[in-house]
């Protein structure tokens, strides 16, 4: 049979379905009064966080992400075998190598996927976003999984007050496939990277350039280090510039976004970011104060809230936005499909 060398049609990708899992355990404002000199309002004041989902020991992050996945493949009554390439955004790999998503494909039996991990810290997953639609608007695959996971607390040091507050554990699963005819789904992203902001949030230890021994932990290397201050005065810088210039290349302005859904690191950023776009708070996600920063699980995790309160509904025009460890930046436009 000669080949058929004719252009692919244009395709569009959609988000079809939506799961998202958080591990039953949770650390309250409480619970950390009692671990570090810090206090409920402290933590609540400062950052919007009163709880998160913190995992047993023995649960890693390919267990959330099989939970979240399992839970967004039955939303749309898919079989995991019909999946054909899996995406995992997470900075908490089960370990550094095989990749996560080689032990998610095979506890989901996704036998037919083939898949990466993708490290961006808390853009992971708007950056995963845009390298599944691409592989769906190519029309290379016709059913990805765009997987945000992270288990924070097992990178995390409990007698670090700067940082024990803030993060969480938690995992978000989207299906990607393509548009039916009439609808939009995925519009345009805007991401950035700026490397000169790596050393104020980082692990150090762990990786080639500090490979695990007794020093470096007893040097608490493999631990999260933030300067809380300079992540926070970029965050607000970037999340406005960023979003600022996605939308207006769209020609859409701030009050054209049925809703904004952001990455959940301070509530204080995100308020910040939905003023200078003229957003109505109830046009804004914050699930924050329930999960903490769950890193590249905070945006489909918000997703789901938005979801449950009735905020987020079929033909909506949608903002994700996000910022973090890198410097990361990352934001998306889509009208919401399901
Ligand atoms: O998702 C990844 C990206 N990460 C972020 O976007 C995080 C951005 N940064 C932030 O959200 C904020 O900087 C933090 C929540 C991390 C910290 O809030 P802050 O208002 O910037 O506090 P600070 O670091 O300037 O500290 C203010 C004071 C200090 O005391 P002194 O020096 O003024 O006496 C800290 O020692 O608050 C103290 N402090 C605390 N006090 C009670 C720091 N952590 C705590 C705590 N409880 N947990």
């Amino acid at each position: 049979m000669p080949i058929d060398l004719r252009p692919h049609p244009l395709l569009r990708a959609k988000i079809s379905a939506l799961g998202t899992f958080t591990p039953p355990r949770l650390l309250t404002n409480a619970d950390l009064e009692t671990m570090v000199e810090t206090s409920d309002q402290w933590i609540t004041e400062r950052t919007g966080i009163r709880q998160r989902h913190i995992v047993d020991k023995g649960v890693a992050t390919s267990d959330l992400a099989v939970e979240a996945a399992r839970l967004c493949l039955a939303e749309r009554g898919v079989q995991p075998s019909e999946v054909e390439a899996i995406i995992i955004a997470t900075v908490t790999p089960d370990m550094l190598f095989p990749s996560t998503v080689c032990l998610v494909q095979h506890k989901l039996g996704a036998q037919g996927a083939w898949g990466f991990d993708l490290s961006a810290a808390c853009c992971g997953f708007v950056y995963a976003l845009q390298v599944g639609a691409k592989l769906v608007e190519s029309g290379a695959h016709k059913k990805v999984l765009v997987i945000g996971a992270d288990v924070m607390s097992s990178i995390i040091d409990y007698t670090d007050r700067a940082t024990c507050i803030i993060f969480g554990d938690g995992a978000g699963a989207v299906l990607l496939e393509p548009a039916a005819e009439g609808e939009i789904g995925m519009i345009d992203f805007l991401h950035e990277i700026d490397g000169a902001g790596a050393a104020s949030l980082y692990m150090p230890g762990g990786g080639s350039l500090h490979p695990p021994t007794a020093e470096t932990v007893a040097q608490k290397m493999h631990y999260v280090h933030q300067d809380g201050q300079a992540v926070y005065k970029f965050a607000v810088r970037k999340m406005s510039e960023a979003t600022e210039k996605l939308l207006e290349r769209n020609g859409v302005h701030g009050k054209d976004l049925d809703c904004f859904i952001p990455h959940q690191a301070n509530k204080r950023i995100i308020l910040s970011t939905a003023e200078r776009l003229g957003l109505p708070p109830e046009r804004v996600i914050i699930n924050i104060d329930r999960f903490g920063n769950t890193t590249a699980g905070t945006i489909p995790l918000a997703m789901q809230t938005a979801r449950e309160e009735n905020r987020l509904r079929k033909n909506d025009l949608v903002l994700l936005a996000s910022v973090g460890a890198g410097y990361t930046v990352g934001s998306c436009l889509l009208r919401w499909e399901i």
